[in-house]
């Protein structure tokens, strides 16, 4: 069977305070974009993953494998699979990948599987292996909160072309959350901020431009190179390093 594991970008992205337990609160608003993977599943004896890109991982530190793994384990199905990836979704760019490939793979399993498991539980248990693995189970437009894994499923957001830049490199998502100071972010109300977006006045911002920046500083040349060149909006989606660029050209 074929599964399409859609990329998605943070239209804005307000880290809100550092947590106890290592993480961040965040406020977000989540969109599923058209870019996407291909996930091929076939029941097998035992799990094997395959990819086009030769750059992706293909051990157990694959979040595919680590999903297939979960739903084994909270299903106690005993259900094994040939994966076979076809990537477009680049990886280290904020555009969620890998956890798309984990929401495709717990889904994928549970059709093959009969469906063992509701679409919340798949949700819940996904929180185990990333925080915003969740919100590729919502009809591709969300708020979400906590570390990304609180959804709030929202209608969905006009038809909108945008391109997307990424330079070379990537970054680290770890690495990102571990260089902020949120004592550089603006103070911005996000509920304020999200029922203004709804409303047609949208604010396109990511507080983890600023750590990132930090950590490659060539990126703040990049972005400036991409509003040089006419766009309107530049805004980095998830700790980077990929941009959305709205406004030029139609
Ligand atoms: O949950 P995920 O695997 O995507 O997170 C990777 C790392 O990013 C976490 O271990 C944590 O260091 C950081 N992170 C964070 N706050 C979040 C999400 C992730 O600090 N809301």
């Amino acid at each position: 069977m074929r599964f399409f594991s859609p990329a998605k970008l943070n239209l804005f992205f307000r880290v809100v305070k550092k947590r106890g337990d290592g993480y961040h609160a965040i406020a977000s608003l989540y969109q599923a974009i058209d870019l996407g993977d291909t996930l091929d599943v076939e029941p097998a004896e035992k799990d094997s993953l395959t990819c086009t890109d030769p750059v992706v991982p293909l051990d157990f530190t694959n979040l595919v494998l680590k999903a297939a793994d979960l739903f084994r384990r909270k299903t106690g199905c005993n259900i094994h699979a040939k994966f076979h990836l076809e990537k477009k979704i680049p990886m280290q760019a904020g555009l969620g990948g890998g956890s798309s490939n984990a929401a495709t793979t717990l889904w994928a399993l549970n059709e093959l599987a009969d469906k063992p498991a509701t679409t919340e539980e798949l949700i819940h248990w996904s929180g185990e292996i990333g925080s915003d693995i969740g919100f590729f189970f919502s009809q591709g437009t969300a708020y979400c909160t906590g570390r990304g894994e609180q959804i709030h499923p929202l209608p969905s957001l006009p038809h909108t072309s945008l391109w997307l830049a990424k330079p070379s490199y990537g970054l680290s998502t770890p690495l990102v959350y571990q260089n902020c100071d949120l004592s550089l972010f603006p103070i911005r109300n996000p509920a304020d901020i999200l029922i203004d977006f709804l409303e047609g006045n949208p604010l396109y911002f990511n507080d983890l431009e600023i750590p990132a920046f930090q950590l490659a500083p060539e990126l703040l040349s990049y972005k400036q190179q991409l509003l040089s060149a006419g766009f309107e909006q530049v805004t980095m989606t998830g700790s980077g390093t990929a941009f959305f660029c709205l406004g030029i050209g139609g």
